[in-house]
């Protein structure tokens, strides 16, 4: 090693160790975490989960789960509860293929992390109807042909018994033009509140015809 190089790696050392040192005094509680963190990465392995303690209600049922912090509604759901019915389309908001109802709000539930719902109320497409007892708005998307390959339909049929009861509660969407009147399904506002959800198999018509005969409406 020339002697500049040796000067140069004494300086970065001080620098290192300066800075280390800094952010140890300046953040005590984070520094051990880093620490380990660091000394996994280096190690080449990743760092160990945060596990979490959630409870839900999920169709009716209760359900306790240990959860990575990171995992979100929809693999909770499909992965730890198997409720394979609400489906992963895109997995960052885009599709609606996981739409569940959390609440009775529809949500995007590859959006939410699970551990941020402590308490709450799921309810996929496994707890609107069975096979036997079918939900009307499935029995509807039957009867219309609302769908093809069927991927996006749990999702679009929660997202559809919801935006109905949005049109029941008078909430009123971006076509709205009277803010002060009740909101009706037409065609243009079920287009409008359905249009979160994608279907690849372009079966927008027959699903409006389904959610219309559901509102009560000539189909
Ligand atoms: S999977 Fe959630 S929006 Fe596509
Ligand atoms: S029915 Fe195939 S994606 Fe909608």
């Amino acid at each position: 090693m020339t002697e500049c190089n040796h000067i140069n790696a004494g300086r970065r050392g001080v620098l290192i160790a300066g800075a280390l040192s800094a952010t140890a005094v300046a953040v005590p509680s984070v520094a051990g975490a880093a620490g380990a963190v660091n000394t996994a990465t280096q190690a080449g392995v990743s760092p160990p989960p945060v596990l979490m303690q959630v409870s839900f209600d999920v169709n009716g049922r209760r359900h306790s789960l240990e959860l990575d912090t990171r995992t979100s509604l929809l693999d909770a759901l499909r992965e730890h509860l198997q409720l394979t019915g609400t489906k992963k389309g895109c997995d960052h908001g885009q599709c609606g293929a996981c739409t569940v109802m959390l609440d009775g709000q529809r949500i995007n539930a590859c959006l939410t992390l699970a551990v941020m719902h402590d308490g709450a109320r799921v309810t996929t497409i496994e707890g609107l109807g069975t096979p036997d007892k079918l939900h009307p708005m499935q029995a509807a998307f039957i009867a219309h042909d609302g769908f093809q390959c069927g991927y996006c339909t749990p999702g679009q049929i929660c997202s559809a018994v919801a935006a109905l009861a949005e049109l029941r509660q008078g909430i009123p969407s971006h076509v709205s033009t009277d803010l002060n009147a009740a909101p009706q399904a037409t065609p243009e506002e079920l287009r409008e509140r359905m249009s979160g959800n994608i279907c690849r198999c372009g079966a927008y018509s027959n699903i409006i015809e389904a959610i219309t005969e559901v509102a009560g409406r000539p189909a």
